[in-house]
C-alpha cells in the first residue's frame, strides 16, 4: 500500500493536536483526479473546527455534524493547489501535469500531500501566471466575499457605495477587491494595524476603529458587508440608504462554494484585478504554528501552507 503524510486533528483543542503522519494514498476511481497538493491555506474556518471555540448551540450542532470528539474527517482543510497526477478512466476535465486549484467543502483533507477529487468539484485550472501559494490564498476569502456581495444584490448597481467592516481579514481584504470590480466606491474599516494593506489594495477611504467610530460616520451606504462578524444589522442600520443592504458572514448563512466563482477569481486573477493577499507561508512541517499564529485573530489576508517542504 502507498502512503502519504498528512496532518490529522487527533482531538478538538490547541493547534497541538495537529500531527503529521503517514496515513494511505488516496487511490482515484474512474470520475476522480489524483492531485498532488503543493500548497494549502489555514483558515478561520479551519481553525474554528479544530478548536470547537464557539458558544453553546452552536458547539452542539458543530460536534453533531463534524464528530463528538475529534472531527470524523481526520485530516482539515478545504484549499488546495497543485498538479494533477493521475486522471480516472472516466474522466474528460484535466490532464496529468495540469496545475489547478479549488475547494473541497465539508470534505476536507488538504493537509496532505495528496487528495482525490471528482472532477465535477469545485477545482479548475490554476491562473497561468500565479504561484501555487498564490493559487491557494484566492479561494477561501473570494468565494466567501462573491457570496455575500452577490446576495447583497451588488449586481444591480452601476457604482454602489460599500462600507466593509473587517477589511483586513481574509474574506474583507476580498471583498474590497471584488467590490472594486463591480465599480464600487469602498469605504474600508480596519484597526490601524492594516494601514500597510489598505495602501496596497489601493482603498480610497479607510475608518481606523480603534481611532474613530465607524457607525458615527455622515454618510449613506447602498452595501454594508461585516466580513467577520463583529457587528450588527441594528448598529449599522444609520448607515445604509432606506434601499439599502447590510450582509454578515456572522449569522447562520453559510457561503455556497461554485465552480463560476472558482473561474472568476482565476479570470481576474489573469488580468491582474484580483491579488493574492498572502501574511505568511509555513513549511508544512510547521502546520501546528500555522494554526497558532490564525488563532490570534489577526492575521492580514491568508496564511499559506507549503506542503512540498518534506521529503517524499
Ligand atoms: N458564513 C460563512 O460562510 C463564512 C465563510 C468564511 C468565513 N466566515 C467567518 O468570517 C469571519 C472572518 O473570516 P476571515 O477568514 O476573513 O478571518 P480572518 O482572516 O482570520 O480575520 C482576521 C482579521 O480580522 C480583523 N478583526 C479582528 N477583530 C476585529 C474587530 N473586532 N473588528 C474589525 N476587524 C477585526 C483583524 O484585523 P484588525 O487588526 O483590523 O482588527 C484581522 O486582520 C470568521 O469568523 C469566519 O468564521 C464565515
Amino acid at each position: 500500500m502507498h502512503t502519504m503524510k498528512a496532518a490529522i486533528c487527533k482531538r478538538y483543542g490547541g493547534p497541538e493536536q495537529l500531527e503529521i503522519t503517514e496515513v494511505p494514498k488516496p487511490v482515484c476511481n474512474d470520475n476522480e483526479i489524483v492531485v498532488r497538493i503543493m500548497a494549502t491555506s489555514v483558515n478561520s474556518g479551519d481553525v474554528k473546527l479544530r478548536s470547537l471555540a464557539v458558544r453553546g448551540f452552536q458547539k452542539i450542532i458543530m460536534k453533531i455534524i463534524f464528530g463528538f470528539y475529534k472531527p470524523r474527517r481526520s485530516i482539515l482543510g478545504t484549499v488546495f493547489s497543485g498538479i494533477v497526477e493521475e486522471t480516472g478512466k472516466k474522466t474528460t476535465r484535466f490532464k496529468k501535469g495540469d496545475r489547478v486549484f479549488g475547494m473541497t467543502g465539508f470534505r476536507f483533507g488538504t493537509y496532505a500531500e495528496y487528495i482525490t477529487l471528482n472532477e465535477a468539484g469545485i477545482v479548475t485550472r490554476m491562473p497561468a501566471s500565479a504561484s501555487f501559494e498564490e493559487a491557494a490564498a484566492l479561494p477561501f476569502g473570494w468565494h466567501t466575499a462573491i457570496y455575500f456581495l452577490e446576495k447583497a444584490g451588488i449586481r444591480k448597481y452601476e457604482r454602489p457605495n460599500i462600507l466593509i467592516y473587517g477589511a483586513t481579514g481574509s474574506v474583507g481584504s476580498a471583498a474590497i477587491q471584488v467590490a472594486s470590480y463591480y465599480g464600487a466606491t469602498v469605504t474600508a474599516v480596519c484597526s490601524s494595524a492594516g494601514r500597510e494593506l489598505m495602501e496596497q489594495l489601493k482603498v480610497e477611504k479607510v475608518v481606523y476603529y480603534d481611532r474613530q467610530d465607524f457607525t458615527l460616520l455622515n454618510e449613506k451606504f447602498d452595501i454594508i458587508l461585516d466580513a467577520v462578524g463583529h457587528t450588527t444589522k441594528k448598529s449599522c442600520q444609520p448607515l445604509l440608504k432606506k434601499d439599502g443592504s447590510f450582509v454578515t458572514v456572522g449569522g447562520m448563512d453559510m457561503a455556497t462554494e461554485k465552480i463560476e466563482h472558482l473561474q472568476l477569481i482565476s479570470n481576474l486573477f489573469e488580468k491582474g484585478k484580483c491579488k493574492a493577499v498572502i501574511d505568511k507561508v509555513f513549511p508544512f512541517s510547521e502546520i501546528a504554528a500555522a494554526h497558532r499564529y490564525v488563532d490570534t485573530g489577526k492575521k492580514k489576508g491568508n496564511v499559506v501552507v507549503s506542503i512540498c517542504d518534506l521529503p517524499r
